[in-house]
């Protein structure tokens, strides 16, 4: 029994941001940005766009690549054959409920599924999916699941902070993960095989939104003068992404008993092309080996790791049988990886 990814999909708001766009509303200029994140560029919703208007989007285009087909009436008999959507995201639709994977299923029309969201910040996807694998492999009657990693971040940024504002974008991934015959051990081995999943909650300070939650709900009446916002203490995250991207890499290397030449890509969370190339120097291994798409993109958070699966895999970027690692770190504070064979 495998665990395969048989489809991905993505979708980004058209409206792109351009450093200089930034610089006309807050302190800050193309070249620091560049030169501190690797970020050109990163795409903001409209306001009547929901974290779910993304995802239902970037699930439509997995199913479709899933069906080779793009009309509506496959469409909803694609969804029909899901039997179960998790959906990881910081920004959902709504505060807690309803979940933003019901949405979703409600929107696709997926009535077999089952739904449900993750919050595990930007390791969310790495979560979602070995979670929906643990959630098929338990039941003979599940087969396929759709996983999803969706960010609206523009609605959290704090504009007053200038040190985090430049580094968010919104967007969303997909990919379809199907239960296979095809073998998990040996030479011909498929799909996910192996996942680190991680935590330090001692740091769940360093990215927090303080407001709205049971701890400091809105009261009534209230006249709120800040919008709520991702806070984030960038030098500690900083510190914690390196040792976790350098950490986890080596440590699912060790698991699988193999060398850095046997990865054909590492997929990292994109938050800061500096953490990857400082993590990647610290075990020598060369640039090229990473995936990175934050020039456009900047951060979008569980969306960063499906929307580049689906940029590699669309581009003819992935053969069959090639390893491919994913790496994240991020809000919780969680860390994380899988090693799929693609
Ligand atoms: N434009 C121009 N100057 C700036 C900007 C900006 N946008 N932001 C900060 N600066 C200035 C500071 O004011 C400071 O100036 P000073 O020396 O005169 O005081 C100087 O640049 C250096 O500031 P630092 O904050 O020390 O910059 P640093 O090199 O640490 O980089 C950064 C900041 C990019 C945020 C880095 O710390 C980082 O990448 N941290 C990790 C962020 C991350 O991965 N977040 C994940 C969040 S994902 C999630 O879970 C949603």
């Amino acid at each position: 029994m495998a665990f395969e990814i048989i489809a991905t999909g993505k979708a980004v708001p058209p409206h792109r941001v351009t450093n200089d766009d930034m610089a006309a509303k807050v302190d800050t200029n193309d070249e620091w940005i560049r030169s501190h994140t690797g970020i050109g560029a990163r795409h903001f919703a409209d306001a009547d766009t929901a974290c779910s208007d993304l995802a239902l989007e970037a699930a439509k285009q997995a199913l479709i690549m899933m069906t080779g087909d793009d009309r509506e009436e496959a469409l909803k008999e694609a969804a029909l054959s899901l039997d179960m959507i998790v959906l990881a995201s910081a920004t959902t639709d709504y505060y807690g409920c309803p979940s933003t994977a019901c949405l979703i299923q409600d929107r696709l029309g997926a009535k077999n599924a089952a739904a449900m969201d993750i919050t595990a910040g930007c390791t969310g996807f790495i979560y979602g999916l070995e979670t929906a694998a643990g959630l098929l492999g338990i039941n003979p009657g599940r087969k396929r699941a759709l996983v999803i990693g969706s960010e609206i971040l523009s609605r959290v940024i704090d504009w007053s902070d200038r040190g985090s504002c430049v580094l968010f974008g919104d967007g969303s991934g997909a990919v379809i993960l199907e239960k296979t015959d095809a073998p998990s051990q040996g030479p011909d081995r498929r799909g996910l095989v192996r996942s680190i999943l991680g935590a330090d909650g001692s740091g769940a300070q360093h990215l927090v939104i303080h407001r709205g939650g049971s701890r400091d709900p809105y009261k009534t009446d209230e006249v709120v003068a800040v919008s709520p916002h991702l806070a984030m203490n960038g030098r500690a995250v900083y510190t914690f992404a390196v040792k976790a991207v350098a950490d986890t890499i080596t440590a699912l290397l060790e698991a699988e008993g193999i060398g850095i030449d046997s990865v054909a890509r590492i997929v990292p969370h994109q938050a800061n092309a500096r953490i990857v190339q400082a993590a990647g120097k610290r075990l020598g291994i060369p640039d090229e080996k990473f995936f990175l798409n934050i020039e456009e993109y900047a951060n979008t958070s569980a969306a960063s790791i499906p929307i580049a699966l689906d940029e590699l895999n669309r581009s003819g970027g992935l053969k069959k049988g090639d390893l491919v690692m994913t790496i994240g770190f991020g809000g919780g504070l969680t860390y994380g990886g899988n090693i799929i064979i693609w």
